[in-house]
């Protein structure tokens, strides 16, 4: 086998929505503002007993339903998440455990903030191609709105929680045609979550900071650059994509991006009206979305692209079905 091939997808969303009318309650802020700046009109929110991982169980599970395989043909688990559900074990491990997991397999995290599914499905892909495993679980999990500061406008409105899985299996024929990943670190200071547990106690801010402009700027340029060298590499044209599929951080930057690609907006999956920004699980709430709506035709190119804190960005090309 030299290829992996996603044959089946799942998400999941926290059942309460909380909207831009529901935010303005206590927050100086109004639909029309964050409408108008992120295309974002509700956000789904954890409850405050569900963890991330119990968030990645019930995507995990769609996904398995829909490749048609059982828990236990699955031998490689790796999580994206920014909002693991302790400091360790690895969510991947809590996951392998409530899947009711116990073959040996390999579970573990990758840690690349709102790009950390490209990172997980570049990795899971080669650890596939490779022979390492068969079947693998990749799955981007968050409960963003434990990290926000509730009482700040300027970032409190752009996330929301939930979590996208995919089934990758081993095949002669792509499914994953390329990866391209990038991260510049000197850029940390625009984007991040600064706490650090020391002394049993948390030092700094647990909570994220972020320069919405520095960021904007970086990721458009970013987003539409990752993708041309993955079209480059495979010796495609932003005419040859059938779907963008990009990081649900803001409808202006994916606009910006398809715009910057040539690609047409109809062309573009878009969840974050619904979503807000959910990080690491964006890309696979945004694939299972195309996939049940049966946007996607077998065949059919999808890129998908994302950028996160780091910086780390980074794109990759599939071959549908
Ligand atoms: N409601 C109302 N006003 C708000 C607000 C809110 N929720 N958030 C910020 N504002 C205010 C600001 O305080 C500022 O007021 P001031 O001029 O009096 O200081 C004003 O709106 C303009 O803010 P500005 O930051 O210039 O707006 P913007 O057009 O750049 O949009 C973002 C702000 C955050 C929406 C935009 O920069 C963005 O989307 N950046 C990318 C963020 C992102 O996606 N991060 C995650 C990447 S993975």
């Amino acid at each position: 086998m030299r290829y992996s091939r996603i044959i089946g997808t799942g998400s999941y969303l926290p059942e309460k929505i909380v909207t831009n009318d529901d935010l303005s309650k206590t927050l100086d802020t109004d639909d029309e503002w964050i409408q108008s700046r992120t295309g974002i009109r509700q956000r789904h929110i954890a409850a405050p007993e569900q963890e991330t991982s119990d968030l990645a169980l019930m995507a995990s599970q769609r996904a398995l339903a829909s490749a048609g395989l059982a828990a236990d043909d699955i031998d490689l688990i790796v999580v994206a998440t920014t909002t693991p559900d302790m400091l360790f074990p690895s969510t991947a491990c809590i996951l392998q455990d409530k899947l009711g997991i116990h073959n040996g397999s390999a579970a573990f995290d990758v840690q690349a903030v709102c790009s950390g599914f490209i990172f997980a499905l570049a990795t899971a892909d080669r650890m596939v191609a490779s022979g390492m495993a068969k079947n693998a679980l990749v799955v981007g999990a968050e409960v963003m709105s434990r990290i926000l500061d509730w009482n700040h406008r300027n970032t409190c409105v752009l996330f929301g929680d939930g979590a996208g899985a995919l089934v990758l299996q081993a095949s002669e024929t792509p499914g994953i045609l390329s990866a391209h990943l990038h991260s510049e670190g000197q850029h940390r200071h625009i984007l991040n979550a600064p706490g650090q547990i020391r002394d049993g106690r948390i030092h700094g801010s647990p909570y994220i900071h972020m320069d919405g402009g520095a960021v904007f700027r970086f990721a458009v340029r970013v987003l539409a650059e990752s993708t041309l060298e993955a079209l480059a590499h495979n010796g495609l044209q932003p005419a040859d994509i059938d779907w963008l599929v990009p990081h649900q951080a803001n409808a202006r930057i994916m606009d910006a991006t398809a715009k910057k690609l040539g690609v047409p907006p109809e062309k573009v999956i878009h969840t974050v009206s619904g979503q807000a920004n959910t990080s690491a699980a964006s890309i696979p709430l945004a694939i299972d979305y195309g996939a049940r709506h049966g946007c996607f035709k077998p065949g059919q190119l999808l890129a998908l692209a994302a950028v996160g804190a780091g910086f780390s960005w980074g794109a990759s090309l599939v071959r549908w079905g």
